[in-house]
């Protein structure tokens, strides 16, 4: 399942691919700490109906989350019991909070479209091509939202655990290599979110803007970024923190803002 989900991700991040060979090169093995997925909470395509393969594995919900700002909820699963697959974490926009205009356009160019087998996750945008006048119109309200309508549900990123990483002692070292090798992290709320004392720091790219093909013909949007998470002990615990901290989540959402002309 996680091989194939990292196939498809690989196909539009190059840079995930480049820097997982970059650590490979620098004598490293590298795990994944969590995917993430976005999807729409229309009853067909719901954070639950994304989850069901993974819950098939014996996944668990362990967590829900609260985006009020960005009209967004998340949860996060996990097998406990087999520490070293990685998390999920799913969030889905909530269209009911969003204008009344945008909504009609979800309804007219993702809702009356879809045709949905099994497995969401490897279904993309089961509605069909994105029309780019319609992305743009969706961007502007929400940059999640038009990232969803023109990619569709599938791993937004993923993430290298570099707790497992044995020649990096900090994430500030981490972000030192990837900067040397030239790639550009997600300044938004500082190059690492979240603290020591929130128990996870993370950091990540910026989404490469690639050519993507939309109904009007191709042209440039973000795609997807490679995330870096270190986690620490909870005192007393004798165990990492898994979880996941609201205010850095917000912050990393905005990795596949579009690119602002300044
Ligand atoms: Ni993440």
């Amino acid at each position: 399942m996680f091989d194939r989900l990292w196939n498809d991700y690989k196909a539009i991040t190059p840079v995930a691919e480049k820097i997982h060979s970059q650590f490979s090169e620098h004598g490293e093995s590298v795990f994944n700490d969590h995917i993430a997925i976005r999807t729409f909470n229309h009853e067909l395509l719901s954070i639950e109906k994304v989850a069901e393969p993974f819950i098939k594995m014996g996944y668990k919900c362990l967590g829900t989350y609260d985006f009020p700002e960005k009209k967004l909820k998340a949860k996060h699963y996990w097998d406990e019991s087999n520490p070293d697959l990685p998390k999920v974490f799913i969030s889905e926009i909530q269209t009911e909070k969003l204008p009344k205009s945008i909504q009609q356009l979800i309804d007219q160019h993702v809702f009356q479209k879809l045709s949905i087998s099994t497995d969401l996750v490897f279904n993309k945008n089961t509605w069909g091509k994105a029309h780019y006048d319609v992305y743009q119109t969706l961007s502007d309200e929400s940059e999640y939202l038009g990232w969803l309508y023109a990619h569709g549900i599938c791993v937004n990123h993923f993430t290298v655990d570099t707790n497992k990483l044995h020649s990096f002692q900090s994430l500030e070292e981490v972000n030192t290599f990837l900067k040397s090798k030239g790639h550009k992290l997600n300044l938004v709320g500082g190059e690492i979110k979240g603290s020591q004392t929130e128990y996870l720091e993370q950091s990540s790219t910026i989404s490469e803007e690639r050519l993507y093909s939309f109904v009007e013909g191709e042209f440039m949007i973000p795609t997807c970024f490679y995330e870096f998470s270190r986690r620490y002990e909870i005192p007393g615990k004798n165990t990492l923190f898994q979880g996941f901290i609201a205010e850095s989540a917000n912050k990393i959402f905005e990795s596949t803002n579009r690119l602002k002309a300044s």
